[in-house]
């Protein structure tokens, strides 16, 4: 899967801009899944505009609760029914801003699966606590508390990002070698949690600087099975470079 994360960009005029463009440079791709998430507002004119294409339309976060005073919240059935079939969850920009919780992570987790969305949930570890050798504690801990709390049947349904924080919008990518070691790491986290045919099964998208120039070798790790794009997935010519990379 290559996934698009647009952040707090593109308006609505935007949005049908990006895809006129897009879809044509992408549509003989059929050997990945290709996602986009728009912020809120863009994305009824992104979901009309791919109707009928080989690209789904994501939401970037969402709230628990069905429908509530829960001002500024948007619910996983209000997504659903606005035309997404996924939506990102915990965020590394959510939980640092946001105050995003592994337990928040699971909640919402559980939420976009009873309304039929499939889950992204992210994770990753900051720059500090990879210089401290911490990367794997921080990754066991978000896991064990976030997807790791979901049931099986739950687990089986949802994707990973491996989003390490020092490598998000800082054009510091991951070596292949990084990726691979936090993903293998990651897929030990459901093996132990849950089973070796869960973790086996499990897709890991890797995010952060992820670019034309730096996605095929990325992709040639076995461990890595997508990319979660940020910056280069506004622009219509390096995303569609990044999905046609193989
Ligand atoms: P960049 O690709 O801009 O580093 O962002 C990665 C990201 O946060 C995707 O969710």
């Amino acid at each position: 899967m290559i996934a698009g994360n647009w952040k707090m960009y593109k308006t609505q005029a935007d949005t049908r801009a990006f895809f006129a463009a897009f879809l044509p440079l992408v549509s003989d791709a059929l050997h990945c899944d290709i996602v986009v998430a728009p912020p809120f507002t863009s994305i009824p004119a992104a979901v009309e505009a791919v109707k009928g294409s080989n690209v789904a339309i994501s939401g970037q976060n969402l709230f628990w609760q069905k429908e509530g005073a829960f001002t500024g919240e948007v619910s996983a059935g209000m997504l659903a029914e606005a035309g997404c079939q996924f939506v990102i969850i915990g965020h590394s920009e959510r939980r640092q801003y946001f105050g995003e919780t592994d337990g928040s992570v699971a909640q919402k987790t559980r939420a976009a699966l009873a309304d039929g969305l499939v889950p992204i949930v992210c994770v990753g570890e900051m720059l500090a606590e990879r210089e401290e050798g911490r990367t794997q504690e921080v990754l066991s801990q978000q896991f064990i508390g976030g997807p790791g709390a979901l049931t099986p049947e739950e687990f089986s349904r949802i994707l990973l990002a491996y989003e390490p924080v020092w490598a998000i919008g800082t054009g510091r990518t991951a070596t292949p070698e990084i990726a691979s070691a936090a993903h293998g790491f990651l897929r030990r986290c459901a093996s132990d949690q849950f089973s070796d045919e869960l973790a086996a099964g499990i897709r890991i998208l890797y995010g952060g600087s992820v670019k034309p120039d730096n996605i095929q070798g990325l992709m040639a790790q076995q461990e890595l099975d997508g990319a979660l794009v940020g910056g280069a997935s506004l622009d219509t010519k390096s995303f569609a470079a990044i999905v046609n990379c193989n």
